[in-house]
């Protein structure tokens, strides 16, 4: 079965090819990433306009790149939510009128569920893909951290699962993008912040790591907070004092510092939920998805602690794209057809 998939639920239009749910024939990316830096995050307005000029290029790069025509294609899988209101509303719409058109299913798709399932790609035409040998074992635990979402899911069989572990408040790449902001590090903050942290101590600063009833459920506003507070009084001042003026007063130690420490706090508390996880739960496999997933200082310490090999997808699988969207619907295909398109719209606060 030959699935197209669509993603335009944050600041990427991507579409993809997928075989089965595992083979990926295409694999194209436009991210809008530099035109929000300017802003220090992401501008829903500018996101959903660069999704409307690029949408359509972008799937036909996707069927041309997988050498398949629009005959070939056995069904459309796009994504319904969580994500920003008008850049779903660009994908949704778009593939809500190919399906019509061109007369094949279409498959609403959970994103933050879909970003499992790029670790079921194990099969790839396209050259430089470092793909899994093989798809993870079930029950798997999956660890799923990105600017948007930090949940902890068990699955035992596609379409079965439980969200054992959620954010209580902000997620934690969303923690990484305001903290850089604070320090005047550049956006997206994931990437500044270990950057900086590379010259930085981590014991420098005691940060403090939440604690919350849910055993697996995360909470990052706080420790966000922790940063200002103790950037604020580092540069002198009272809490009284604008985060916006922090850049200017902070000194280069103190700032690579910071980073370092909210950076090891940030990925120790992942790592303490998500061990807890392994050791209740007993699962046959462990998945990390999502952007965080790249960071490399993330890889150590989960390697450090859990004696349950992970294995990571490639990092182009790990942030958004349309092959993990095309990867779920086959799985939800084989359960049956999906619903009329006219009976389903797009959620901005979709649920798993
Ligand atoms: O999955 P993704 O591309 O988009 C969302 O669905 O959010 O993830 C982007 C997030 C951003 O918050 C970014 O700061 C974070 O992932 N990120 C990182 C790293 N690379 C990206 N966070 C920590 N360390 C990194 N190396
Ligand atoms: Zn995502």
């Amino acid at each position: 079965m030959t699935i197209l998939g669509i993603e335009t639920s944050c600041d990427e239009t991507a579409a993809a090819v997928v075989e089965d749910g595992q083979n990926m024939l295409s694999n194209v990316v436009a991210s809008s990433v530099d035109l929000h830096k300017a802003y220090g995050g992401v501008v829903p307005e500018i996101a959903a306009r660069s999704h409307l000029e690029v949408i359509t290029p972008v799937i036909e790069e996707a069927l041309t790149t997988a050498k398949r025509r629009w005959s070939d294609i056995d069904a459309i899988a796009v994504t319904q939510g969580p994500g920003l209101a008008g850049s779903l509303l660009i994908g949704v719409v778009t593939a809500k009128s190919l399906a019509m058109t061109k007369n094949k299913p279409l498959y609403p798709i959970n994103h933050v569920e879909a970003h499992i399932y790029a670790n079921f790609i194990t099969g790839s035409t396209l050259a430089g893909y470092q793909l899994l040998q093989k798809a993870p074992a079930l029950p798997l635990l999956a660890l799923i951290i990105s600017g948007g979402h930090s949940h902890l899911i068990y699955l035992e069989a596609p379409g079965k699962y439980q969200v054992i572990g959620r954010t209580l408040d902000d997620a934690v790449g969303e923690a990484f993008d305001k903290v850089a902001k604070l320090l005047g590090l550049p956006y997206p903050g994931g990437p500044s912040i270990s950057h900086a942290a590379e010259r930085g101590n981590a014991s420098a600063y005691k940060l403090p790591k939440a604690h919350t009833d849910g055993p697996y459920d995360f909470s990052f506003s706080g420790l966000k907070t922790a940063v200002l507070r103790t950037a604020q009084t580092a540069a002198g001042h009272d809490f009284s004092l604008p985060s916006t003026r922090l850049p200017a007063l902070l000194t280069d130690k103190q700032k690579v510092d910071l980073a370092a420490s909210f950076q090891a706090t940030a990925l120790e508390t992942l790592v303490d939920k998500l061990a807890k996880a392994v050791d209740d739960f007993q699962p046959a496999s462990v998945v990390i998805g999502g952007g965080v997933a790249a960071n490399k200082p993330l890889r150590a310490l989960v390697t450090k602690r859990l004696k349950t090999e992970v294995e990571y997808a490639d990092p182009r699988l790990c942030t958004d794209n349309g092959a993990m969207i095309a990867g779920l619907a086959f799985f939800m295909a084989q359960a049956g057809p999906p619903a009329p398109p006219a009976s389903w719209d797009v959620e901005p606060n979709l649920a798993l």
